[in-house]
């Protein structure tokens, strides 16, 4: 029996639209990724509404095969600050979707996490954090040596050359739980950081949302209301040409790694000042000798990372 080499991911999101978007992004592509369940945090919003939007997301994929989980309905010491601004009173504000028929696992997902964990073997289980890094850092305080067992995070989050979008200085999932950040970051485990740096750079245009809208399938209509809806907030803020599309560049590392470019350096997170709360610090010219401790991306190929994400949102129903 030939061994499985598809890449085995855990997703943790707070579904939000272009966490959907992410999530579908990977249910498209059972050849490359082995999505062993899915698991929500509070964040854009709550964590029960997150974990509602999951399921939903779920069954629009027809990927009802893959389990979902509820994580921490909060950060770790901070007041949970949410994004309905953005992504509207349900986090997922734009497409009606249908009360999901599948549920939720019994078990919390931060304990799904250590146990899944500790029964692979070796370093084969890739964790993709796409909101506020409390399930994971919460799995790090509660069995440490799972940072042995982790092959790498892939998160979305942080930022240096393109400042913040929650504060002038922070990115929102760093943001909302910073203490859980720098947990992650100061654990050894390798991670990949797509920070706004890179996502500012994957602006959802007009003619790459058409493209989307054009699939003919229920897949790609869902989509371009969620992003007509939530491309909004960004539009009138930065006045761009497309909103950025945060989330499925975590997805699209994992398939097309050469989309992206990046170099190891050394980031830390500020934990004790407010007003620079969340705030990446990433020693992109390494002047402070700080040990590498992150691969960090800084820029991506706009047109292969559309153009990867249509033809696999074309595969779903
Ligand atoms: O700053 C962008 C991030 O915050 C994305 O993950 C988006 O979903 C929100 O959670
Ligand atoms: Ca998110």
């Amino acid at each position: 029996m030939k061994d499985d080499q598809r890449q085995k991911i855990i997703i943790d999101t707070d579904p939000g639209q272009d966490d959907a978007v992410a999530i579908l992004l990977a249910l498209a592509s059972p050849k490359e990724l082995d999505v062993l369940a899915i698991v929500a945090v509070a964040g854009n919003v709550g964590l029960k509404q997150n974990a509602l939007n999951a399921l939903k997301i779920v069954e629009l994929s027809g990927r009802t095969d893959i389990p979902v989980y509820a994580g921490c309905d909060r950060p770790i010491r901070r007041r949970l600050v949410t994004a309905e601004h953005v992504h509207g009173k349900t986090g997922l504000d734009g497409p009606s979707l249908p009360e999901p028929r599948i549920g939720l696992q019994p078990v919390h997902g931060v304990d799904f996490m250590i146990e899944t964990l500790l029964a692979s073997q070796g370093k084969q289980i890739t964790l993709c954090a796409l909101g506020p890094l409390t399930n994971i850092a919460m799995a790090l305080a509660k069995a440490p040596q799972i940072a042995g067992r982790i092959k790498r995070i892939v998160l979305m989050g942080g930022a240096s050359f393109e400042g913040g979008n929650i504060t002038p200085a922070a990115e929102f999932n760093i943001y909302v739980d910073p203490e859980a950040a720098d947990m992650v970051l100061s654990s050894g485990v390798p991670i990949t950081m797509i920070p706004l740096d890179v996502t500012h750079q994957a602006l959802a245009t007009k003619p790459r949302l058409g493209a989307i809208g054009q699939l003919g399938n229920r897949t790609g209509s869902a989509v371009l209301e969620m992003l007509t809806f939530s491309e909004r907030f960004d539009l009138e803020k930065y006045q761009w040409d497309g909103a950025p599309l945060h989330d499925p560049c975590v997805i699209a590392r994992l398939l097309e790694p050469d989309i992206f470019e990046g170099r190891l350096i050394n980031v830390r997170v500020e934990v004790a000042s407010e007003l620079t709360r969340g705030m990446t610090v990433a020693d992109y010219w390494a002047v402070t000798g700080r040990k590498p401790n992150v691969e960090y991306l800084r820029h991506l190929d706009a047109d292969r990372f559309f153009s990867l994400l249509t033809e696999r949102l074309a595969r779903l129903p």
